[in-house]
């Protein structure tokens, strides 16, 4: 049994003292939730005070982004390092969003992937297809490309704190979600191509989540397949009432 992830990623939403006040209001309602692991990723500046908040508790915080090099001459940039050095345990990677505005490449996924675990950060490499591949029939072709390209020489060893998320771009901040069957669908790829780069035990152990409009009331259809190891939550991971429901799907 793979235990389930769920992960907020709050986007560019929240000042600090607005982490604070999502806290204090999210922690006692998830205090003693201990079917499936949380993990919030705010803003970079939020995450000192993110962290300070969640100390103790059974959340964890991740960042939405982090560079491939150790340090350098990289303006407005963040290294593993320094996320490790506030306890920063999770890093999302290869975001549709930083893939669509930002140039981040498969390449600069892998780059990134390879750094992460090398610092001891548990990556969620993200991978999805945009609707105008879905419907030319290239949604496989794109995940396995996404895949292959971001693993390219990363060993099981190494990879093993992994998650991937699958998110289809044209469900993302739409509405509209894609179909339980759909999401197994497109995670059992993702699967096969972790197979083929890490073996089947990796394979089988690799926590592959949904992401994309998932809200309080589609989670727990999405929850039930057995190939959803989880949720990355956008928009309803905003509100701690909204983003507990999904928790507790
Ligand atoms: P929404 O939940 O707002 O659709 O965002 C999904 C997402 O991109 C999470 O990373």
């Amino acid at each position: 049994m793979r235990k389930k992830l769920i992960v907020a990623n709050w986007k560019m939403y929240k000042t600090p003292e607005q982490t604070t006040a999502f806290f204090d209001e999210f922690l006692p309602m998830v205090a003693s939730h201990d079917r499936d692991e949380i993990v919030v990723c705010p803003p970079f500046v939020d995450l000192p005070v993110a962290v300070e908040a969640a100390e103790g508790s059974n959340v964890a915080i991740g960042a939405q982004n982090v560079h491939w090099e150790k340090e350098g001459a990289f303006t407005g940039e963040i290294s593993a390092g320094m996320l490790t050095a506030i306890a920063v345990t999770h890093a999302i990677i290869g975001h549709s969003e930083r893939r669509q505005y930002f140039n981040e490449t498969d390449d600069t996924v892998n780059r990134k992937l390879e750094t992460a675990l090398e610092h001891g950060l548990t990556p969620i490499v993200c991978v999805g297809e945009v609707l105008e591949e879905r419907e030319a029939g290239l949604t496989e072709d794109v995940l396995r490309r996404q895949c292959m390209r971001a693993f390219n020489g990363i060993s099981a060893k190494k990879a093993a704190k992994m998650a991937v998320a699958y998110e289809p771009v044209w469900a993302i901040g739409t509405g509209k979600t894609a179909t339980p069957q759909m999401a197994a669908d497109a995670h059992t790829v993702i699967r096969l191509e972790a197979e083929k780069a890490f073996g089947k035990e990796f394979a089988d152990g690799l926590r592959i989540l949904y992401g994309g409009s998932v809200k309080p009331d589609n989670a727990s259809a999405l929850m039930a397949e057995e190939e959803i190891d989880g949720a990355l939550v956008g928009g309803a991971s905003l509100d701690p009432k909204n983003f507990t429901r999904i928790v507790k799907y």
